[in-house]
């Protein structure tokens, strides 16, 4: 495991590339019990880690925006904004952070620059993330991102326990708007374009 500068100075965000380097922090980082079930497919070799990079480097991406959270060089997680819907300026927002790396504010961080850039650049209006109940490390992403609690759907998510028993959970909805106040955390910066 790679120690990881945990000062909250450290980071920012920047594409995602599939050079041989991101290619392995993805599949380092998805190489635990909790990013496996966030994955579509298993992640366990270059081609899938290739193809889930794809996703959000490749032509015609435009519903989704997508930026590494790097620390010195290193992508230790990933931040998203999909699902954008230009009819009604709102999108769809998703984090990781490779197990090594958290801890630190780094989501809540990367979080919240990823709101910056969604209400700046890109002039949506609304942010919506939803996490189940039973994840307090996401609620506390989303707060510090400046995120409200919104409502709960029932037992929306099913998930097999480590027994194989299939278990509903619980999802909490929240939003941010952009007219909403700021993040609880300083944001993120971004890379200037042209880095790497
Ligand atoms: C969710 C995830 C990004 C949180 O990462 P993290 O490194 O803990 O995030 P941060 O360091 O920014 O901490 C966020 C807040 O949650 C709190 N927190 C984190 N884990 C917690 C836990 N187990 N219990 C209670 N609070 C917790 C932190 O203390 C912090 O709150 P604070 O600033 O008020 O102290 C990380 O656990 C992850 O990648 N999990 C797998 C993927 C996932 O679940 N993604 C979200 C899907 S909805």
């Amino acid at each position: 495991m790679t120690t990881v500068d945990h000062s909250p100075t450290a980071g920012r965000l920047r594409p995602w590339t599939d050079s041989g380097q991101d290619l392995a922090a993805i599949l380092e980082a998805f190489d635990s019990d909790d990013m496996a079930a966030q994955a579509g497919e298993p992640l366990g070799t270059e081609a899938a880690a290739r193809r889930w990079v794809a996703q959000w480097i490749g032509p015609g991406n435009q519903g989704a925006v997508a930026f590494a959270i790097d620390v010195a060089g290193r992508a230790v997680g990933h931040v998203m904004a999909g699902a954008i819907d230009r009819r009604h300026d709102t999108a769809w927002v998703s984090y990781w952070v490779a197990p090594e790396a958290r801890g630190t504010g780094l989501a809540s961080r990367a979080t919240a620059g990823l709101a910056e850039h969604c209400f700046g650049s890109l002039g949506l209006f609304r942010l919506e993330l939803a996490y189940r109940v039973n994840n307090p490390g996401s609620a506390g992403v989303a707060r510090n991102a400046g995120f409200r609690i919104e409502g709960l759907e029932r037992a929306k998510l099913r998930y097999l326990d480590e027994h194989g028993n299939a278990v509903r959970y619980d999802v909490q909805t929240c939003a941010r708007l952009r007219s909403d106040g700021p993040a609880l955390v300083p944001p993120l910066p971004r890379a200037p374009a042209g880095a790497a």
